[in-house]
């Protein structure tokens, strides 16, 4: 994909971040920082963005309500649990079951409403080679006649990401040279590696060398290492992954725990558990964070203390999660604003 362009080549959805060109970025994170400081104020008066949720959150869904209310627009929230039905995502397919709407027409008549349309998509949870494929939300975008935004889907977490950006930017400054270790941590309930992805790919982006930590069977989706180790590569940037927890910590600047889940055993909880009972003592403390250089600690949140991360560090002057936290307000109230305003 070409970064070069410019903010004139409008956004049509954000699925990823290589939706965004550099320059693109750059104006995100330029805005996010100027509306954190109250120096700038966009109107999106009249504006409404549709938010679909088919799983539960707590920080994108506050966040983006916020965030539209702040510019003078607003959201409507639709939760599949409760507000609307099962939607169809294949073509062709003869509606003869219980699910009664598809999401071609779902998309057509939301397009009639609102300025853009954001979704975190159902997980199957049976087969990673079906859920990485993204296809829920794939079909909103070809049918949506707005912007489409992943607020989650197995693969990707965009909004996550651009967070996660301005909060490493405002913590190390140039990013270009610093070091990242991604760090698996136990957890009874791991998430998918979209976080962990997303992370990945914008900090080679940014020219940082990223070590990544986990246990055997918990490598990461093998396209996304692929197109990781092209990023490095073009950015002359290093990348290791599989390594031990204070192997990869050694000289980190910032340590990004997150649990994930093991991709072989996906859909299978009694050999996922069974793995991730095994894998040992896979929590962030000092003795980790000391391994490093001044070392942060990040997390996206939902977090399980003393289990993923110790209490100490967790509520110590190193920790950035709240930082994280606050920025999804700031970079999503300037994405939204240059979206909906394009
Ligand atoms: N980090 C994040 O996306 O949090 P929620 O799942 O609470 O939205």
């Amino acid at each position: 994909m070409d970064h070069a362009g410019t903010t004139a080549q409008a956004l049509r959805h954000f699925h990823r971040l290589d939706d965004l060109n550099d320059r693109q970025i750059e104006d995100v994170l330029d805005l996010a920082s100027r509306l954190k400081r109250g120096v700038s104020r966009p109107d999106l008066a009249g504006q409404t963005v549709g938010l679909l949720f088919f799983r539960p959150s707590l920080r994108t869904r506050t966040s983006l309500e916020v965030a539209m209310h702040q510019l003078g627009g607003h959201t409507v929230n639709l939760n599949a649990a409760s507000d609307f039905w099962e939607l169809e995502a294949r073509d062709n397919r003869l509606m003869d079951g219980v699910v009664p709407e598809h999401i071609k027409d779902a998309a057509a008549a939301l397009s009639c409403y609102v300025g853009s349309i954001a979704i975190r998509p159902a997980l199957l949870g049976k087969s990673w080679a079906v859920d990485r494929k993204d296809e829920q939300i794939c079909s909103w975008m070809q049918h949506s006649r707005v912007p489409v935004i992943n607020m989650e889907s197995a693969l990707w977490h965009p909004l996550q990401a651009l967070a996660d950006l301005l909060t490493l930017r405002e913590s190390l400054g140039e990013l270009k040279g610093k070091k990242l270790t991604i760090a698996w941590t136990q957890s009874p309930t791991p998430s998918s590696p979209a976080v962990v992805h997303s992370i990945l790919m914008a900090a080679l982006r940014s020219g940082m060398d990223v070590d990544i930590a986990h246990p055997m069977g918990y490598e990461l989706d093998g396209d996304v290492m692929a197109q990781a180790e092209t990023m490095a590569e073009k950015n002359n940037s290093t990348l290791e992954s599989g390594l031990g927890l204070e192997e990869a910590a050694s000289g980190s600047h910032v340590i990004y725990a997150r649990s994930w889940w093991g991709l072989e055993n996906y859909g299978q909880p009694s050999l996922s558990a069974h793995q991730n009972s095994r894998a040992g003592n896979w929590c962030v403390d000092d003795r980790i964070m000391d391994a490093g250089e001044d070392t942060r600690l990040m997390h996206s949140m939902p977090i399980r203390r003393n289990l993923e991360v110790t209490d100490r560090v967790l509520d110590g002057p190193r920790s950035l999660i709240i930082n994280q936290a606050a920025n999804r307000l700031h970079t999503q109230k300037s994405l939204l604003s240059l979206l909906l305003r394009q």
